[in-house]
């Protein structure tokens, strides 16, 4: 087949029109990249998550690198629901879908933050964080038990009618228990991976690197855990997903697609390359022109046994 058009790079996730696959994940994106390239053209766009009032986060240090990766312990820092508001104006200009990341101590405040994002009439999708290492309410502890899971899935359906996307955590022995609850309780797709629980020690001084002592790993390190739970999580449930851990080039977005990802977003990579999305997104048409693939829909899932 000789391909006579460009390659359709337009994908659906769960009613978000996305012109590509290409997204970034909340918290390791901003506004700010806009010196680096025009951020229109990305598949959809991430703010750092938010709560219902600002949050200054935990004490530093909070970042430290590690083999291709880093842990870090943020702990949710953001300006709060009506301080978020008020930067809406800008991310509407970039003329791309803007999904919103919440994070909540309880079913009901989610549900809260859900009613009133979609009040603004701004946005185009709400992604539940319920998979977040380092806060102590809420958080990882939601997103690794089924039943709170669905709870506040449920709850937050109740208040929106935006699509919603639920963030898994991998800190967990079977995540498709969770992507399966979430399903069942009206969420319309799903995000994975949030990061790793992990720790990091400074041998000179004998202490933790972090004053929160553990924090989430993440970055190229975490790539074969989070296309392996893709894959998993896209034979257990019919809804979408958005896939991401350790995103670096188009491989790693070819590998998400085939492992059963719509979309993809990428992390840890853009404080290594601030312009690697603009990269990634030329480089996916050359990849489908080369392997004859006149659409990027028809790569997803499609991985075979050896
Ligand atoms: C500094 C930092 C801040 C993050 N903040 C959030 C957040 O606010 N909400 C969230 O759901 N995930 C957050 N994450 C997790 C990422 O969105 C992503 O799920 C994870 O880092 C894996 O992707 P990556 O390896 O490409 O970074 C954060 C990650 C990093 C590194």
């Amino acid at each position: 087949m000789k391909l006579e058009t460009k390659p359709k790079l337009e994908v659906n996730l769960a009613g978000i029109k996305m012109k590509n696959p290409v997204t970034v994940a909340s918290g390791t994106f901003g506004l700010q990249h806009g010196q680096f390239f025009d951020l229109s053209v990305l598949g959809a766009i991430v703010p750092k998550g938010i709560t219902l009032e600002p949050k200054e986060g935990n004490p530093t240090p909070r970042i430290i690198e590690t083999a291709s990766g880093m842990l870090n312990a943020i702990g949710l820092q953001n300006p709060g629901l009506e301080g978020f508001i008020d930067t809406l104006p800008a991310y509407e200009k970039l003329n791309t879908p803007i999904i919103v990341n919440i994070s909540a101590g309880s079913a009901e405040d989610y549900a809260k933050l859900a009613e009133k994002l979609t009040k603004t009439g701004k946005i185009h999708g709400i992604e539940i964080n319920v998979s977040c290492p380092n806060v102590k309410k809420g958080g990882f502890q939601f997103g690794s038990d089924p039943k709170e899971t669905e709870n506040i899935v449920k709850t937050v359906r109740k208040a929106t009618n935006l699509p919603i996307i639920t963030k898994l955590t991998p800190n967990v022995t079977d995540i498709t228990e969770i992507a399966k609850a979430a399903e069942s309780a009206g969420s319309d797709a799903i995000s994975l991976i949030n990061t790793l629980l992990g720790t990091s020690i400074n041998t000179k001084t004998k202490k933790f690197n972090l004053a929160n002592v553990t924090g989430g790993l993440s970055g190229p390190a975490v790539k074969p855990i989070a296309l392996r739970m893709v894959w998993q999580c896209y034979n257990a449930v019919k809804i979408p997903i958005l896939g991401m851990g350790g995103v670096a080039n188009v491989t790693d977005v070819i590998e998400f697609m085939l492992a059963g990802a719509t979309a993809v977003a990428v992390g840890t990579y853009n404080f290594v390359n601030p312009k690697v999305c603009e990269e990634i997104i030329l480089g996916l048409s050359d990849y489908l022109i080369e392997n004859k693939i006149d659409d990027i829909n028809n790569l997803i899932g499609k991985v075979e046994k050896v």
